[in-house]
């Protein structure tokens, strides 16, 4: 068979499909196409992926096909490129040598895919990208998750030539990659990048200075380096203030220290993910105007912060003994408490939280007096308050009551307050007595 530019024709569907074979599988309610490059079979199943608008190629050493990287988008391709529906391509479980990458590169301007993603790619030596030069492609998303390449040292002169396009790049993602630092040089391209994720790599706090030098990232308003490899709060404080547009900072999943310094946030932050990064009190500096602060999984033993712009506050699985006063946080409409250590909700003060739409506070030890039982039933009756009630709220203590629900728990207000109902009862009984006694002398006195 008569196998031309297999893999970029199997790439664009519209080249020259009677000399292409396949194997793909189009999944019609998804509008997407599965193409395996490991068994090129079936020619049909190629065609019934026309309508597609995600593709997905997987499977395959597609090393032999190096030799096509010196392919031209001919005239006559150009027309079948333009009416692909497809928006995004999907590179899966490929070898693949750069020059061929650098090669499907070239039908892209022809085509409306805006998202490129590589998944569990390895890409072998390194390609010239100068046919690039000036060339602005649709795509403003570029993935990348567990890849393989050469390092990004030394690469300058490929992302010059790829400027002009990842100037106008809006999302970048780098997950799971070994990335150790992003050259400075390099950072200073993305000028209108909004969106970084670089979570799940090996970046350190020497790695941020280069990464996040002066110029680099200038429009950048989420930064996500969860599960990476940095240890101080105040360095990656220090290190980020460049970036002046930042909204969202996700950090959690790094071990960090809080040694005391004067580094202060930058106030354009408005999310910010702490959760699961070994912190056992909060005395350092938060941005001011944070809006959702992810504290969950620390050790936390209390929290004393005003921030009076915070709308949502995680606190899942610390070490609280108590819920933090309410009038440290005047805006909050969803607060998380649940696998701490509170064994009362004071029903008063989280009433007066006004905005408070979803307060999540299982799995606590709580103390089922007659009282507290009551506080907690009344806040649960609550229209839609408290999402895991009541199959997450046990009682700890008195030991009549440990693990009983605490929805089980007698404490009508009735119940609890024996002396209210003692009062009248007893009252009503002197008085009925009274005028019994009463009653009996008149009569003796009339018959007397
Ligand atoms: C198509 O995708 C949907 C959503 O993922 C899935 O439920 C369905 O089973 C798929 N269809 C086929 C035929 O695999
Ligand atoms: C990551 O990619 C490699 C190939 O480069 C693959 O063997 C491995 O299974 C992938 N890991 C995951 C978790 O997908
Ligand atoms: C994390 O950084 C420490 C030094 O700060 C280093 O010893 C360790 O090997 C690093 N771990 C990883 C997974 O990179
Ligand atoms: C914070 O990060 C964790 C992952 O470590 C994630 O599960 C959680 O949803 C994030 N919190 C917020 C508020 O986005
Ligand atoms: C539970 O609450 C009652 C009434 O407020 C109090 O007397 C008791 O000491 C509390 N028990 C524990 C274990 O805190």
């Amino acid at each position: 068979m008569h196998i031309t530019q297999p893999f970029v024709v199997i790439l664009l569907m519209g080249l020259k499909l009677s000399e292409v074979a396949g194997n793909c599988f189009f999944n019609n309610s998804q509008s997407h196409c599965t193409c395996s490059l490991l068994h090129l079979q079936n020619i049909e199943s190629l065609i019934s992926c026309l309508p597609a608008s995600v593709f997905e190629l997987q499977g395959g050493n597609l090393e032999r096909f190096a030799g096509f990287a010196s392919i031209r988008v001919e005239e006559s391709a150009v027309d079948k490129l333009q009416i692909l529906q497809v928006t995004k391509i999907v590179f899966r479980d490929l070898l693949m040598p750069e020059v061929l990458l650098a090669a499907a590169m070239k039908f892209i301007p022809y085509m409306r895919v805006t998202e490129l993603d590589f998944e569990s790619c390895t890409f072998l030596g390194n390609a010239s990208w100068f046919h690039m030069n000036r060339v602005i492609l649709p795509v403003s998303s570029l993935r990348f998750h567990n890849v393989t390449a050469i390092s990004l040292a030394d690469r300058d002169k490929d992302f010059s030539s790829l400027s002009d396009w990842l100037e106008n790049l809006q999302n970048l993602t780098v997950t799971r990659s070994q990335v150790t630092y992003i050259p400075c040089s390099i950072g200073k391209v993305f000028r209108t990048l909004r969106y970084l994720d670089v979570s799940e790599n090996c970046l350190q706090d020497q790695s941020m200075r280069p990464s996040f030098c002066q110029g680099a990232f200038p429009q950048l308003q989420v930064l996500n380096l969860h599960h990476n490899n940095l240890s101080s709060f105040y360095t990656v404080c220090e290190m980020l203030h460049p970036l002046k547009k930042l909204i969202h900072l996700d950090l959690s999943q790094n071990y960090l220290t809080t040694l005391p310094s004067l580094c202060e946030w930058q106030p354009s932050l408005r999310i910010f993910n702490l959760s699961t990064t070994g912190l056992n009190h909060i005395t350092m500096s938060l941005p001011p105007r944070v809006e959702v602060l992810d504290l969950s999984s620390n050790n936390l033993h209390s929290l004393d912060l005003a921030l009076p712009f915070l709308k949502k506050l995680h606190l899942s699985n610390n070490r609280l003994h108590a819920v933090p006063a309410a009038k440290n946080y005047p805006a909050l409409e969803v607060l998380s408490l649940d696998g701490n250590l509170i064994w009362h909700l004071p029903r008063a003060e989280l009433q007066s939280l006004r905005h408070l739409q979803s307060l999540q506070a299982g799995r606590n030890l709580y103390n089922c007096s007659c009282v507290a039982a009551n506080e907690i039933q009344a806040l649960a009756s609550i229209e839609s308050l408290m999402p895991d009630w009541p199959q997450d709220y046990m009682c700890e203590s008195p030991s009549s009551y440990q693990g009983t629900l605490v929805k089980d728990v007698p404490a009508s207000v009735l119940q609890c307050n024996k002396v209210i109902v003692i009062i009248p009862v007893s009252v009503l009984l002197v008085l009925s007595c009274l005028t019994g006694i009463i009653c009996f002398a008149r009569h003796r006195a009339w018959s007397g």
